[in-house]
This record gives C-alpha cells, sequence and structure tokens, in this order.
C-alpha cells in the first residue's frame, strides 16, 4: 500500500492526484485532525507528529510514504529518512524541479504556510539548482482554514486570496507553486487573482508524477504495492465537517475512520 499523511484533509490533494496518475494502486491515509494545523507549530512538534504518523502507516501495511504536507515535509523528511527503511516522498522537490522547467522570466513565487515559508525551503532549494532565480514567498496561513471550513467560494475567501497574492503579483512572478496541499482546492480562485500567465504548480500533482517515474524505474519497490483500488482513510478526530470537505477535496465518496493514537 502507499502511505500517505497530512497534518489533516487537504493532502487528499495527493490522493486524487495518485488516483489520476497510478489508478488502482491501494491507499492509507492519515490525516492529523487533531492535532491540525502544523503550519503554525514549531519545527520539534511536527518533526515528532510526522514520525508518529509514519510509524502508524508502516504499522498498517505501507510499503512508500508520501508526506503529503509541506509543512512536514519541509522540516521533518531528514528525521523520516534516517529513521524509517523505506522510500519516503516529500512534496517540495517535485514541485521545485517542475517550477524550473516552467518559468520563463526566472522568476518563482511561493506560497504556503508559515512554516513552510519560514523555513526558507523553497528559496534553499530552488536557488541551490540556479541561483539567478529570483523567488518571491508569502505567507497565506488564513488559506488552509478557508478550506478546512469548506469556504471554497465565498467573496471573503476571494478577497483574502486576492490580498495574499499582490505582493508576488507586482514582482511579476511568471510561475506560482501552491507550495501547501490545501490549495489545489482553491486554485480556480488563486489563478484567477494571479493573472492567467501565470502557470500555477501544485505540490500535489508534482510529487504523484515523482512517485509515478519512481515506481516504473523500481519493479522490486512496485511489485511490494496492491493494486485492488482499495484505500483506507484514517483521521485523529472526525466531526462531519471533516467528512463533507474531505468528500469535496477528493471528488468522490468517502468514508474517514477516527483512530486515536
Ligand atoms: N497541508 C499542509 C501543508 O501542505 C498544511 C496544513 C497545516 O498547516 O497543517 O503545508
Amino acid at each position: 500500500m502507499i502511505g500517505i499523511f497530512d497534518s489533516g484533509i487537504g493532502g487528499l490533494t495527493v490522493v486524487r492526484a495518485i488516483m489520476d496518475q497510478l489508478p488502482g494502486y491501494d491507499m492509507i491515509y492519515f490525516g492529523d485532525t487533531a492535532r491540525t494545523p502544523y503550519g503554525t507549530k514549531s519545527s520539534r512538534t511536527v518533526i515528532d507528529y510526522a514520525l508518529e504518523n509514519t510509524e502508524f502507516l508502516i504499522q498498517q501495511g505501507a510499503k512508500i510514504i508520501i508526506m503529503a504536507c509541506n509543512t512536514a515535509s519541509s522540516v521533518a523528511f531528514e528525521a523520516l529518512q534516517q529513521k524509517f527503511d523505506l522510500p519516503i516522498f516529500e512534496v517540495i522537490t517535485p514541485a521545485v524541479e517542475l517550477a524550473l522547467k516552467t518559468t520563463r522570466k526566472s522568476a518563482i513565487g511561493v506560497i504556503g504556510t508559515r512554516a513552510t515559508v519560514n523555513s526558507g525551503i523553497y528559496e534553499k532549494k530552488i536557488n541551490a539548482r540556479n541561483p539567478d532565480v529570483r523567488v518571491h514567498s508569502a505567507a497565506c496561513p488564513l488559506l488552509v482554514p478557508l478550506v478546512e471550513e469548506g469556504w471554497l467560494k465565498k467573496p471573503e475567501t476571494r478577497m483574502i486570496v486576492k490580498k495574499y497574492l499582490h505582493p508576488l503579483k507586482v514582482r511579476q512572478i511568471d510561475t506560482l507553486i501552491l507550495g501547501c496541499t490545501h490549495y489545489p482546492v482553491l486554485k480556480p480562485i488563486i489563478q484567477e487573482k494571479i493573472g492567467k500567465r501565470v502557470q500555477v504548480i501544485s505540490s500535489s500533482t508534482a510529487v504523484a508524477d515523482q512517485v509515478r517515474g519512481f515506481l516504473a524505474s523500481s519493479p522490486e519497490i512496485e511489485a511490494q504495492l496492491s493494486k485492488n483500488s482499495e484505500s483506507r482513510f484514517y483521521v485523529s478526530d472526525l466531526t462531519p465537517q471533516f467528512e463533507k470537505t474531505a468528500r469535496f477535496v477528493i471528488r468522490q465518496p468517502i468514508r474517514l475512520q477516527n483512530v486515536s493514537k
């Protein structure tokens, strides 16, 4: 099984992308809804949560792990790699690679949680590959609660997105990375507010693409993954609102199971 975790419901955008790019593969998802958001917490805490989440997914039979959370990816990837002996994917590197291929004016914008933006991980990774690329980042802390609340088309959401994107717009970026797995569900509003000339890149589809490439070139790992189109979805706290948002994000009916950890 492919194990996927996020701080909450947003990581289901990665599940959706895996379903689209690797149909039939069984997945096990864990959304840490009891402890969400991660984006406002310290690195130490996020690392501890990421280690626990990974352990849970491995106990449930995961053979590869996708950290479907930019916040966890930006601070906990090394800790996970040191502790666990199975392939682990983070969402930042694939989005960076796609953005570098896409930009024509060497001007890339990044939006994410405060923790992701403060970590400076996107700037570091982009400039390590190409020091001439200008990177402009903006933390958008209100977007995760808006998505979790299902406020996807409200005028208030449009106004907040516009305000967050304004500083990036004036810097004339031509590529924008959605550096948070919650944001793809707001993509239509983000695209409208940043302008149609800007290419919007989702870390969720970028990581699904990377996993597809990895499995194609690693038959011994691929053979360990079951393919019965059966997925299980666990959360650490369950409310009707989470179920409603989950169904919207993944665009199909799913059953969330509460697991206390
Ligand atoms: N979905 C997580 C991310 O990609 C963020 C949500 C949170 O702050 O917990 O960064």
